[in-house]
């Protein structure tokens, strides 16, 4: 199956559990709206975002931006079902991939939380989405860096698998890219995440989806690399970077 279909396919099937295991997920979607507000002074009249999930960021923006007028998007459509169903607003819904939109409009804001590591051409794709933007708007997105799970990577390869997946891109050329005609604005932090037994921590991968880019690994070698962590506690590092891109 192509990759993205692999990753609809993964996330749709996560999307009636994804919010019970997604604390990391919610807690840099306030990072990432409180990252925006500080350094933006404006109301956006018109936000797009993409990768909207089941709608944890989205919420937050509905409650910050309640006059706003909303396109929310995702690659899978369960994950749109999902939000549809939990979510009042008069927002319009598309099922895209945030990497070939369809549509020229432009939007005031186009905002993005823990999506944009699964870009295929990520940089290529971001000035995309730039060009959706109106003078003065913003791409604000966070994303996830090399250094993510780089303990479950390790237990991984120790157990013996050959290629593990889970690739993200690297940390110092997110620091370094430069969007021409913008003003960027970044941060970057890890998250320590604490899972109370192996089984909350493979749970939480299936029930993220995070399976999707991953290659399929045998029980064995699963099992193996559980048994690397010497306790039944968990502990994952997420490397999150948060981009503020203001067009001029
Ligand atoms: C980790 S979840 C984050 C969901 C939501 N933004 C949140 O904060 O909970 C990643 C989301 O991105 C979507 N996604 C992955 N690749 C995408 C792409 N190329 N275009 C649009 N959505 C994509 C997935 O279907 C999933 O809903």
């Amino acid at each position: 199956m192509p990759l993205k279909q692999r990753i609809a396919s993964n996330f749709s099937r996560a999307a009636a559990t994804y919010n019970s295991v997604a604390t990391v997920q919610a807690e840099a979607a306030t990072d990432l709206l409180n990252f925006y507000q500080m350094h933006s002074a404006g109301q956006p009249k018109t936000i797009l975002e993409i990768g909207c999930g089941t709608g944890i960021l989205s919420e937050k923006l509905l409650h910050a931006y309640p006059k706003a007028t909303y396109l929310f998007t995702d690659i899978a459509e369960k994950m749109l079902h999902q939000h549809r169903a939990t979510m009042q607003h008069n927002g319009m819904y598309v099922v895209v991939d945030g990497e070939h939109l369809p549509f020229s409009q432009k939007f005031d804001l186009i905002i993005s939380n823990m999506t944009c590591q699964w870009f295929s051409t990520l940089w290529q794709s971001l000035e995309k989405l730039l060009e959706n933007l109106n003078t003065g708007g913003v791409l604000c997105v966070n994303l996830l860096s090399d250094e993510t799970f780089q303990e479950w990577r390790t237990a991984l390869e120790t157990a013996g698998a050959t290629n593990v997946g889970l690739h993200y891109p690297d940390a110092s050329t997110i620091q370094n890219h430069a969007f021409s005609g913008c003003t960027t604005i970044q941060k970057w932090q890890k998250i320590q995440e604490h899972y109370p037994t192996r089984q909350h921590f493979t749970n939480a991968l299936k029930n993220l989806g995070v399976q999707a880019a991953n290659a399929v690994v045998s029980r064995g070698i699963l099992r193996k690399a559980l048994a690397h962590f010497s306790s039944q506690e968990i502990t994952i590092t997420y490397s999150i970077h948060t981009l503020f891109i203001q067009k001029k």
